[in-house]
């Protein structure tokens, strides 16, 4: 059984049954038998105990035969939020992983992302990974695209259609000595950044914005950075790049920039480290550093799969925690193989399990922990977490419908399996629907 609703602008609806998802204070809410309703503009209007739904239906306006009940097997959790994945980089996914960090984008990805100028390719290849990320579960994600203004746009466009809450990047670089046919003016990427932006903001989607996209300090030149920091500053744009992902890669930055502090005082001098900025990977990163991003409020995107595929290192979560820098979780497709954050949440928890092996006294990633990262930790990471993450009144219901009793599927709940047991079974075994699970996007407006 696969189910999909589309909750009609003029009808709005009221669920009940199960739901999952983080707080402030619980990294995992089971609320069972509870009821939820969304307003005509798809905002979440209540959520409380199923005991109460006369009184709300009273107080709401609604009929209580429109309530939709969900089936045995079936909760509703928040959409996941893939904080960083390289759309371009699709055609590959699942294939080249047998390279470091700038041997694996010289060889690999460079050559692949100049061909995006071909819309009809931009087109293909995004349509195909906006389908399978929302297959996937992903209703948020913060995407790289390619130098290319128009294919960028169509990203956006797409995504769009689809009903995927996007960021988009027009990635910014103008040094690439190795594979020179795919690089800007210094000028042309200013100009096409601001067009990129203007052109995607005139669409008004609802969902879709533009994120400011220098692609690492090694491939922008320090009038890169300033201009985009200063285009960021004056547009109040999000912000994203990549950082200390590998040993090899921070030796490059330092030699480029002598006159910089460490890698993220490159960006932090650069206007590039705001409450809005999203740095991929971190592996590296010293203390010093991660008290400057707790104390700008940037955030960092965790992309363990990538992490590992491309031998780059481990981030250390429990100290980031330590140091409060907000966190979520990123695919980094197509240095991860997989464009599932369900995959990122199992290679979160295994990388955790890796350094307690290595550091005992490190406690290794909890399963609830995991889901808030991939949930309301994602959110906070995109700074979206006023309008997405959890199922708080007045946020967007932004849901996945979850059933775990599909026919075939890929795993089997025993009567004493509580929800907390199937949320755990979940995240560890679910599959994509297409392969007999269901994962349920909500559409609505
Ligand atoms: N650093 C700069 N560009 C990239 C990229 O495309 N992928 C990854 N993983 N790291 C990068
Ligand atoms: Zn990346």
């Amino acid at each position: 059984m696969s189910v999909c609703i589309r909750v009609a602008a003029s009808s709005p609806p009221t669920q009940a049954g199960s739901f999952v998802h983080s707080t402030r204070d619980a990294a995992l809410e089971i609320l069972n038998d509870f009821v939820l309703g969304v307003d005509k503009s798809g905002k979440i209007t209540f959520i409380e105990e199923g005991k109460n739904v006369d009184r709300l239906a009273q107080e709401q306006g609604f009929n209580t035969a429109d309530v939709e009940n969900l089936g045995p097997g079936e909760f509703f959790m928040p959409g996941m939020v893939d904080t960083h994945i390289h759309a371009s980089q699709y055609t590959y996914m699942g294939t080249a992983l047998d390279l470091p960090l700038l041997q694996w984008l010289n060889t690999y990805t460079f050559p692949v992302e100049s061909r995006y100028r071909d819309l009809k390719f931009a087109r293909d290849v995004y349509t195909k990974v906006v389908k399978r990320t929302l297959r996937n579960g992903t209703t948020t994600a913060c995407y790289f695209a390619t130098i290319h203004t128009d294919a960028s746009l169509l990203l956006g466009q797409i995504a769009d259609d689809l009903g995927q809450r996007a960021l988009v990047g027009k990635v910014c670089m103008d040094i690439n000595p190795m594979v020179p046919q795919y690089k800007e003016l210094l000028d042309e990427s200013k100009d096409e950044t601001l067009r990129f932006i203007r052109e995607l903001l005139q669409k008004k989607y609802p969902r879709v914005k533009p994120v400011v996209t220098p692609r690492f300090a090694v491939s922008c030149s320090s009038s890169l950075l300033d201009a985009l920091g200063e285009i960021a500053r004056s547009s109040g744009l999000h912000i994203q790049s990549h950082i200390s992902e590998n040993k090899e890669e921070v030796e490059l930055v330092k030699q480029l920039f002598p006159d910089c502090l460490s890698y993220t005082d490159v960006y932090l001098k650069h206007g590039l480290l705001t409450d809005k900025t999203v740095m991929a990977h971190g592996c590296h990163l010293t203390d010093e550093e991660l008290k400057i991003f707790h104390k700008n409020g940037a955030s960092i995107s965790h992309c363990p799969s990538s992490n590992i595929s491309l031998m780059s290192g481990i981030l250390n979560v429990r100290n980031v925690q330590k140091h409060k820098v907000k966190l979520g979780l990123g695919t980094d497709v197509a240095g991860g193989y997989s464009a599932s954050i369900l995959d990122a949440v199992r290679r979160a928890i295994d990388t955790s399990k890796v350094l307690t092996i290595e550091h005992p006294q490190l406690r290794p990633l909890t399963f609830e922990e995991v889901f808030w990262l991939a949930t309301l930790g994602g959110s906070e990471a995109l700074s979206l977490d006023d309008r997405i993450g959890n199922f708080e009144v007045g946020k967007d219901f932004d849901a996945l419908r979850v059933n775990v009793s599909v026919p075939g599927g890929p795993l089997d709940v025993f009567p004493e399996d509580v929800l907390k047991v199937i949320v755990e079974k979940f995240l560890n075994l679910g599959k994509t629907p297409w392969l007999s699970f269901i994962s349920l996007f909500l559409q609505y407006g």
